[in-house]
């Protein structure tokens, strides 16, 4: 396996390795994200087996013991495997996490204390980048979900929204929904609530111009289409399971 890295939006990196074992013969792809900066940021840690990779490839971009924050979607494997390995790495490197990750899993998992943010908190990396941190409980698993936004460049760190199979294009202008919509059917990996719609559109209002898809490529264009018409699918498999379970 070898790691790709590609700039998707002015001073945000991809990193992306492709797992050909999973989902054969399409394969599935492991997307972390640097987002460079006074305080360099790392979105996803990647599984801890897969440090080495993800070190090396941080590497290529800065000195590895100069990364500042350790941020992530959720408490899980591909998201935060190898925090504390990171955490050894860089001296100065903090994880910041929303309120219930943090009280939930992190305060007990992580070697050092993380730092809380609450929805909507903001944290200046400095050279003009700031991230915004945004709470989405269940969306799309994990009570301790959220999202990053990175205000200057526009771009939306949106974790395992818009999963896909296979190992296509860094960026894409093209169809992410389609794509999206087909790999739940095949994983089922969502909770599947009935406020998903809502919680999914109130991302859409942030206008994104950059969407960074953990597993899947990196999607360039209008952001809140993509989003709405990603929300009216989750509101359409909600109705439908309320429906089945005759509640609906
Ligand atoms: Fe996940
Ligand atoms: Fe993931």
């Amino acid at each position: 396996m070898e790691t790709r890295i590609d700039e998707i939006a002015d001073g945000i990196y991809r990193l992306s390795t492709c797992v050909p074992d999973i989902a054969p013969p399409a394969g599935f792809t492991f997307n972390q994200f640097l987002v460079l900066g006074d305080e360099p940021l790392l979105f996803h840690t990647g599984p801890r087996r897969m440090f080495p990779l993800v070190r090396d490839a941080v590497a290529r971009l800065l000195p590895p013991e100069r990364l500042r924050w350790i941020t992530f979607g959720h408490y899980e494997a591909d998201e935060c495997g190898s925090m504390n390995e990171w955490l050894a790495v860089a001296p100065q490197a903090e994880i910041a996490h929303g309120q219930t990750g943090c009280l939930v899993s992190l305060n007990d998992m992580a070697d050092r204390a993380p730092r809380i943010l609450a929805d909507g908190e903001t944290i200046d990396l400095g050279g003009g980048r700031r991230v915004r941190y945004l709470d989405t409980p269940h969306i799309p698993h994990g009570w301790d979900a959220g999202v990053l936004y990175e205000e200057a460049s526009g771009t939306l760190l949106c974790g395992d929204l818009f999963t896909q199979l296979g190992d296509g294009p860094a960026l894409t202008e093209g169809d992410i929904v389609g794509p999206a919509i087909a790999a739940e059917d095949m994983f089922g990996y969502s909770s599947l609530n009935p406020g998903m719609g809502t919680t999914i559109r109130r991302l859409a209002g942030l206008a994104p111009r950059r969407l960074a898809l953990m597993h899947g490529p990196s999607y360039a264009g209008d952001g809140a289409a993509a989003l709405t018409a990603l929300a009216d699918d989750y509101d359409r498999r909600a109705g439908a399971a309320l429906a089945e379970a005759g509640i609906g």
